[in-house]
């Protein structure tokens, strides 16, 4: 084993691994209407786009009630918190109560989606509408629900444009990570990446 490798702690495959070591994900307000007809809101991260193309899929347990509505209704909102709303996802987090309700939504401020049936959360710097695509089941006790983006909504102030620094962009309108397990972070700082002369991806 080479010195450098020899501080290494292996942490082997019998219990899950992820909660020994901090990953960097984004943070995401899922949005979908429950049979009733009101909408649940629900924090994800891990979610992320699936591939170049405009699929967008996120991690979910079979037993929440996301997974439910977005497979019933076919389809689900995303929305992207701004760091200053991350109390706003903690409490979309909160536990249902009786009759499966889950009352701390109510300080959620929502507006309309505009393709699907769906709310969006209120001053999130972006979101997309989804229809539901496929789900795919039984990674353990968990499912990757993906959806095709029928529309994307953008901050003025977040959009990317030829006659803005995308470093200024950021500044602006910082980003929130979601720093597992328990931490986030607000992005406000970044770099442009030294992609190698000719890297075409
Ligand atoms: C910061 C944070 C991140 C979370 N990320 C996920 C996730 O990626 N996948 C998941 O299934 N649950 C995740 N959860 C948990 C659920 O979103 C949460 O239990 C939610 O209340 C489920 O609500 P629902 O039954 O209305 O869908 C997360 C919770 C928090 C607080």
């Amino acid at each position: 084993m080479s010195e450098a490798q020899s501080n290494l702690i292996s942490l082997g495959a019998d219990f899950p691994v992820w909660d020994r070591f901090f990953q960097v994900f984004p943070l995401v307000i899922v949005g979908t209407r429950e049979i009733d007809g009101t909408f649940d809101l629900a924090p994800k991260h891990m979610a992320m786009a699936m591939g170049w193309e405009n699929h967008f899929g996120f991690v979910c347990c079979p037993t929440h009630g996301t997974y439910v509505n977005a497979r019933r209704e076919g389809a689900f909102t995303v929305s992207y918190p701004r760091p200053s709303q991350v109390l706003l996802a903690s409490l979309a987090a909160a536990p249902r109560c009786e009759g499966d309700s889950k009352p701390s939504l109510a300080l959620l401020e929502t507006r309309p989606a505009t393709r699907v049936d769906g709310v969006l959360l209120a001053d999130a710097y972006l979101h997309f509408e989804c229809e539901t695509d496929r789900v795919i089941d039984d990674f353990g006790k968990n499912s990757l629900i993906t959806g095709r983006i029928v529309e994307a909504l953008v901050a003025e102030e977040a959009i990317r444009r030829a006659d803005k620094d995308d470093e200024q962009v950021i500044f602006r309108a910082p980003l929130l990570a979601y720093v597992a397990p328990g931490r986030y972070a607000e992005i406000s700082e970044t770099f442009a990446f030294p992609f190698h002369a000719g890297f075409s991806r």
